[in-house]
């Protein structure tokens, strides 16, 4: 089942960039929206959310169009499939080519990615310095099937995508997207230790 047109999903511009831009699988939703509504704090919806997503990863021709699932030249794409209509998550695929990659950041809220094609390769970073400085925590290979969960404080990283060929994740924020324009709380560009 498509929420291109059903189940509340309007689309709207922001940014004067139109979305849904692609589709988000119903039962994918409706499986997320259980655990959202559990009420549990943001770690627990991340880890149960994450759960939901293990196993179940859709195909990327079933979110988007192809030209979209290409990439673009100038840099990596979010494109925003499914917002809740209370808002309480959102849905968005991220499409990446060789090299591109994600500043230094942290999150407004709880996350869940899914490696749908490809490979991203995450650095996790911990604030040190008196929080002036950043040093390297954590580094992760993260493949295609690959599902990982998060929420603040703790979750400040970069992902670039280091292999040959486009990749392709899914993303399901605890936030309203459409509102916000992204899940980013902070950009670090603070100097990272050795
Ligand atoms: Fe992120």
């Amino acid at each position: 089942m498509s929420l291109t047109s059903t189940d509340k999903v309007t689309p709207s511009s922001r940014a004067g960039r139109a979305w849904p831009a692609g589709t988000c699988q119903g039962h994918l939703v409706r499986a997320v929206r259980t655990e959202v509504r559990r009420g549990l704090d943001w770690q627990q919806t991340a880890d149960r959310v994450a759960g939901v997503l293990r196993g179940n990863l859709p195909d990327p021709a079933d979110l988007l169009p192809g030209p979209l699932r290409h990439g673009d030249p100038d840099r990596y794409q979010s494109h925003l499939l499914y917002v809740e209509p209370d808002g309480s998550f959102s849905v968005s695929v991220m499409v990446w080519r060789p090299g591109q990659q994600t500043a230094i950041h942290d999150h407004v809220a709880w996350c869940v990615t899914g490696v749908l094609l490809g490979r991203e390769y995450e650095e996790i970073f911990a604030l040190t310095d008196s929080g002036n400085a950043l040093e390297l925590a954590a580094r992760n290979l993260n493949l295609a099937g690959t599902v990982s969960g998060f929420a603040p404080p703790g979750d400040i990283h970069r992902v670039r995508n280091t292999g040959h060929d486009v990749a392709i994740s899914l993303h399901v924020y605890g936030a309203d997207i459409s509102r916000l324009g992204n899940s980013i709380r902070r950009e670090y560009t603070l100097p990272i230790l050795p």
